[in-house]
């Protein structure tokens, strides 16, 4: 009846190409979402998509329900409608312990006089949000949220946006399914999307998601799907509610067919995956209690290396006549228990905000907290990194707040409970000046970051300062801990980096926690450290932005301290990542006096270290020289030595002949050393190799 020019009669021709894109769309989906094994390239995917989004536009006809094109989302709703649950949607016990663990499977051995080993499904618990699917005819006709277990939310439309639900199970025409099949399963949002989402939310105002289950359920929680399409949420499926036709529970078995053979709950996950759903990879059997207690150790380990959170494990009876039997208590299955992991989110109350300056002046939010045990460990602070974190979370002081620390992740204030505030709470005031020596605070321009214009007149920063000179990749003086700093700094003994080359015994002899014996080890450390690289007292003196890897950069490029010193901003932005800021910090540190004095006074100290050859590019050294590595180096890897001798201009060969130069020889080393000696190529070990590199700065 559409009158649309040449779209009522739909030419066989494009029904089929159209069944065929379909029906590939959808395999191709399959294999990426569910089985995670995609077999063509993304653009291959978006090409067919395209086309069949292009004969849907000429024949609206063919624009079924289940289109791989109907995952875009549909046109906003007013509100959600409620749905009832035929079945209803329980909730599980918890285990905390492993004591609980064998409680749960005592209570189960008891009741059923059971003699043999149980067999158990261990699955991940999905921390997201439980969906149920509704498929007649294999079609998927609806999806709704649990709600209250009797009654959830009709989320069709949005469901439908979720590439590993399909819309259409797999796996024939229709005889080989359930009449209707209600599949039930979590629905998450990955660790990587959920930083993503709440990086663009932070970058354009939106809002941020505490953690990923929040985010999975406002994704699913939208009236309009086309927002929820853009979320990359996934599926997992764990159990069937409703099903008629055949499958399942006894009183289900209307119809008595081969595939109601299902005997277990794992066939039964064996089988949705068969139908298409995605089916968490972990889920296992396991052979009584031990091995329930093993599993869990074992997934303990792997929990903060997965790609989506999960907060315990789901352990179900196997056998579907004994889960039967054991059947339920008030809202849960006695077949089932939930073994809980440690919290890695926890609520505590923010006691005081303090702020704390670094190196560079950056004056930082700290977060006092009630002691909480959280992520494995008992956290007592926590960094708001900047103001506008701080604005951004509402945070109160006196506020609980949930503090979030997974895996070794620093911990951090994910959210603030506001209905818990109490009525004294205060407001969080930034400091007008330094909290450390009251100089004016400045925000440079597109930064969110307060600084201390003190410079090394701010204790905290001078603190920071010499900290950072005589750490390991620095100077390395070793035997000088940041409390002995503190005490010197603050006993006015030391107040910049070259005051260390001038302390005495006597002064270290009077420093707490410190014996006549280990006072001589600070002098001895700090006499050998004299000995330096260009490198290395590049990084010592802590120029903005300049880490270990820019200084190397800076010392190769430019060979000495002087030629640095007096580069202009061109010559600097020469140098391997070395920018505009960069650069700018650079010749700002070297134009400043007092930075060339504390420079000149350290090496009148006796620090000192040799310039380097800079390898010139059009004549560099080994150009023209054939090198061998063979056998295994300490200090680097063989890919590694041999960047290095092509940076000096060498082709690095596999083999040794009369035409090698030289043969770089560590532990290890056979045939190539021998033939190396036999022709009397040149042979270097790795100290001579090291020395070699040492001359152009590369060396480790
Ligand atoms: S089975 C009667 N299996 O945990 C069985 N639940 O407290 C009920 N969940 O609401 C659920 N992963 O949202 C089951 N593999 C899994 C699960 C799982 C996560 C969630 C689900 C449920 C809650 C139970």
């Amino acid at each position: 009846m559409a009158d649309l020019a040449g779209s009522d009669v739909v030419p066989a021709a494009v029904v089929n190409e159209a069944e065929q894109l379909s029906a590939e769309l959808t395999e191709h989906s399959y294999r990426y979402y569910v089985l995670d094994e995609p077999t063509v390239p993304d653009a291959e995917y978006d090409r067919l998509l395209r086309r069949l989004m292009a004969l849907e536009e000429q024949y609206p006809q063919l624009k079924t329900s289940d289109s791989p094109t109907q995952r875009v989302g549909a046109p906003p709703l007013d509100a959600f409608t409620s749905v009832a649950h035929e079945v209803p949607m329980l909730s599980l016990d918890n285990a905390f312990s492993d004591e609980d663990m064998q409680d749960f499977e005592r209570r189960i051995v008891d009741r059923l006089n059971y003699k043999d080993e149980i067999q158990y499904v261990a699955e991940p618990k999905l921390d997201g949000v439980a969906v149920s699917l509704l498929y007649r005819h294999g079609v998927l006709e609806r999806g709704a949220t649990r709600g209250d277990g009797r009654n959830g939310e009709d989320i069709t439309e949005n469901v439908r946006t979720i590439d590993s639900i399909p819309l259409r199970l797999r796996g024939g025409g229709g005889e080989h399914f359930p009449e209707l099949l209600e599949v039930r399963g979590e629905v998450y949002l990955p660790k990587a999307g959920f930083e993503k989402l709440n990086e663009q939310a932070r970058n354009d105002g939106g809002k941020v998601f505490v953690n990923p289950r929040n985010a999975a359920a406002g994704s699913l929680r939208q009236l309009d799907s086309r927002i929820t399409a853009t979320r990359p949420l996934e599926m997992a499926a764990y159990s069937v509610g409703q099903v008629s036709g055949w499958f399942g529970k006894p009183e289900h078995n209307v119809d008595q067919t081969a595939v109601n053979e299902l005997a277990t709950h794992y066939e039964m996950l064996m089988q949705l995956k068969a139908w298409g759903f995605l089916v968490n990879n972990k889920v296992a059997l396991v052979e009584g209690m031990d091995a329930c207690l093993a599993y869990y150790q074992m997934l303990s380990k792997e929990r903060d290396g997965l790609n989506y959170d999960i907060d315990g494990i789901v352990y179900k009876v196997n056998d579907l006549a004994l889960q039967n039997r054991l059947g339920f208590v008030a809202r849960a299955p006695r077949w089932a228990i939930a073994r809980k992991f440690p919290a890695q989110e926890m609520m505590t109350r923010l006691l005081d905000v303090e702020f704390q300056v670094g190196r560079t002046g950056a004056v930082t939010p700290v977060a006092r907290l009630e002691p909480v045990f959280v992520g494995g460990v008992t956290v007592s602070n926590a960094t708001l990194h900047n103001q506008d974190e701080i604005e951004r979370l509402g945070l109160k002081i006196g506020d609980t707040v949930i503090v979030r620390r997974a895996g070794d992740v620093i911990p951090q204030v994910a959210g603030v409970m506001l209905d818990k505030r109490p009525e004294d709470a205060k407001p969080v005031v930034f400091p007008a000046s330094c909290p450390v020596c009251d100089s004016p605070l400045e925000k440079g321009e597109s930064e969110t970051i307060l600084r201390c214009s003190g410079g090394l007149v701010c204790a905290a920063q001078r603190k920071e300062a010499i900290k950072h000179f005589v750490s390991r990749k620095a100077m390395d003086v070793d035997g000088i801990g940041d409390k002995l700093i503190e005490q010197l700094v603050d006993l006015e003994l030391i107040s910049s980096v070259d005051d260390l080359y001038g302390l005495t015994l006597d002064q270290l002899i009077n420093m707490e926690r410190m014996a006549e014996k280990s006072a001589q080890n600070v002098l001895s450390a700090l006499e050998t450290s004299k000995q330096t690289t260009l490198p290395r007292f590049l990084y010592a003196l802590g120029i903005r932005e300049v880490g270990e890897a820019t200084a190397r950069s800076l010392a190769q490029h430019f060979g000495s301290l002087e030629s640095l010193a007096t580069a202009d901003q061109q010559q600097l932005q020469e140098v391997d990542d070395v920018g505009p800021v960069v650069a700018h910090f650079i010749e700002e540190f070297f134009q400043q006096s007092n930075n060339r004095e504390v420079i000149a006074r350290l090496q009148a100290a006796g620090v000192q270290w040799p310039d380097l050859e800079k390898p010139d590019e059009a004549q560099q050294p080994l150009a023209g020289q054939t090198w061998v590595l063979t056998g295994t180096l300490d200090s680097m890897s063989r890919t590694e030595g041999k960047e290095k001798l092509q940076q000096l201009g060498a082709k690095v060969a596999g083999s040794v002949s009369a035409k090698t130069h030289s043969v770089v020889a560590g532990p290890g080393a056979g045939s190539k050393l021998k033939k190396a000696e036999t022709l009397g190529v040149e042979i270097l070990d790795e100290p001579a190799f090291i020395a070699l590199l040492d001359r152009y700065g590369l060396a480790p």
